[in-house]
């Protein structure tokens, strides 16, 4: 990065509106919500999230469009041009817990970003053009991934509602906190209405930067299973009970999550992760009595999502009874993989090439809202690089180049749509 860009990044950081460049624009929406190890939590319904709403908001209506949030929580900036259904360009704005400025953000800002290019050369699609931040893609604070491109979709989400919090908190009561009524969720089902999505987003991977690449288009995304996972021993004395009769939630959960890895380890394009953990009592003098603790697990097959339903269920059962634990399975989530629009991937695919840009077809191992939008609509992803593949932490990083190049094939991509359809 040369100094004087770096200047203008720093200057630009903070104020209101679309910077010059993308790059500078993802650094002022970042101090949003950014804490001292430099990585930036907005959960879902939190004053931070609303925050960075209201800055995109303010940013998308200095470029003239509509800006409203659905009764869903998705904040909706409409570029009311020509008429018939909308090309909708997408992604969200809420993050992991000290997560990135880019997972989410970008994808975002750059269809800010594509939409004044477009309005700079003077184009006025004939029909109109949605950027969609929707809420809750992480599903961090209650476990309700994907809630609002659910909604968006017309998914029925009434599960989700009493489901809490850290604090105890519902998502019921976390909405009517931010002014949202849960019991009006489904008014934003839209989906019908559009013609199509886009959504730019960082790889989160390694693959596009070890092959020294641009742009990923994206052609399928895995299936995913998410579980909440209880398990109920003993709480004892650590030094007076014999380690034989010791009912250890935690060494439980400990081999469960070994014997997970071990799984998925010996099979191709399988994935398994134990995310978060919680112990009781808590003393370090104390033998852990309960283990709370999430699974979640991914392919890009129906048979590997099969394979892998079946090793959780085995695996938790066997292992509680082998440690003499009582254990409670909650499936959390349920995604079956996807295989995006293959016109669109070629749309994109021509884009990227008329851009310039070195490119490859990918799947998708991280799970994004297009999953949705692609059961109803023709729907792509485009990716683009991440630095060392690292992501939903505080270095994710994407070159000011790449953003720059991955906005452009966006943009790109969204004027042969608008042409085509
Ligand atoms: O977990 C995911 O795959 C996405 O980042 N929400
Ligand atoms: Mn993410
Ligand atoms: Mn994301």
């Amino acid at each position: 990065m040369n100094q004087s860009s770096d200047d203008a990044r720093a200057a630009f950081a903070g104020r209101a509106g679309l910077g010059a460049t993308v790059a500078e624009t993802i650094d002022a929406l970042a101090t949003i919500g950014r804490g001292d190890d430099g990585g930036v939590t907005r959960v879902a319904w939190s004053p931070e999230l609303f925050a960075a709403y209201q800055w995109m908001g303010d940013a998308m209506r200095a470029l003239g469009l509509e800006v409203a949030i659905d009764a869903a929580g998705n904040l909706v900036g409409r570029w009311n041009t020509g008429t018939g259904a909308p090309v909708v360009l997408g992604s969200h704005l809420d993050t992991v817990p000290s997560g990135g400025a880019y997972d989410g953000a970008f994808g975002v800002v750059a269809a800010a970003h594509a939409v004044r290019t477009l309005q700079e050369e003077g184009i006025r699609p004939e029909r109109p053009v949605w950027i969609v931040a929707f809420m809750d893609e992480e599903g961090t604070r209650f476990g309700s991934a994907l809630f609002g491109s659910r909604a968006f979709v017309g998914d029925d989400v009434t599960s989700f509602g009493d489901r809490t919090d850290a604090r105890g908190v519902s998502l019921r009561d976390a909405m009517r906190e931010a002014g949202f009524d849960f019991e009006r969720v489904a008014e934003a089902a839209a989906v019908e209405r559009i013609a199509a999505y886009l959504e730019l987003h960082i790889e989160q991977g390694p693959v596009l930067e070890a092959e020294g690449l641009d742009i990923g288009v994206v052609t399928t995304v895995v299936g995913l299973r998410g579980y909440r996972v209880r398990l109920r021993g003993q709480a004892n004395h650590a030094g007076t009970t014999p380690m034989a009769l010791r009912r250890d939630a935690l060494a439980g959960a400990a081999r469960i999550a070994l014997e997970l890895r071990g799984f998925a380890r010996a099979r191709d394009g399988l994935t398994a992760n134990v995310g978060r953990i919680s112990v009781e009592p808590g003393g370090a003098n104390v033998v852990p009595g309960v283990a709370d603790f999430t699974i979640d697990v991914r392919a890009a097959t129906d048979d590997g999502i099969a394979e892998l339903e079946r090793a959780v269920e085995e695996i938790v059962t066997r292992v509680a009874s082998e440690e003499r634990l009582e254990a409670e399975l909650e499936p959390t989530f349920a995604l079956a993989p996807v295989a995006l629009d293959p016109g669109l991937v070629e749309t994109v695919q021509r884009a990227a090439a008329a851009e310039g840009a070195s490119f490859k077809r990918m799947p998708s191992g991280a799970g994004h809202d297009a999953m949705l939008l692609a059961r109803h609509v023709p729907s792509a992803i485009i990716f683009v690089p991440s630095r060392d593949g690292v992501s939903h932490a505080p270095e994710e990083y994407t070159s000011p180049h790449h953003v720059e190049r991955g906005m452009r094939v966006l943009a790109a991509s969204l004027r042969q749509i608008l042409e085509e359809k």
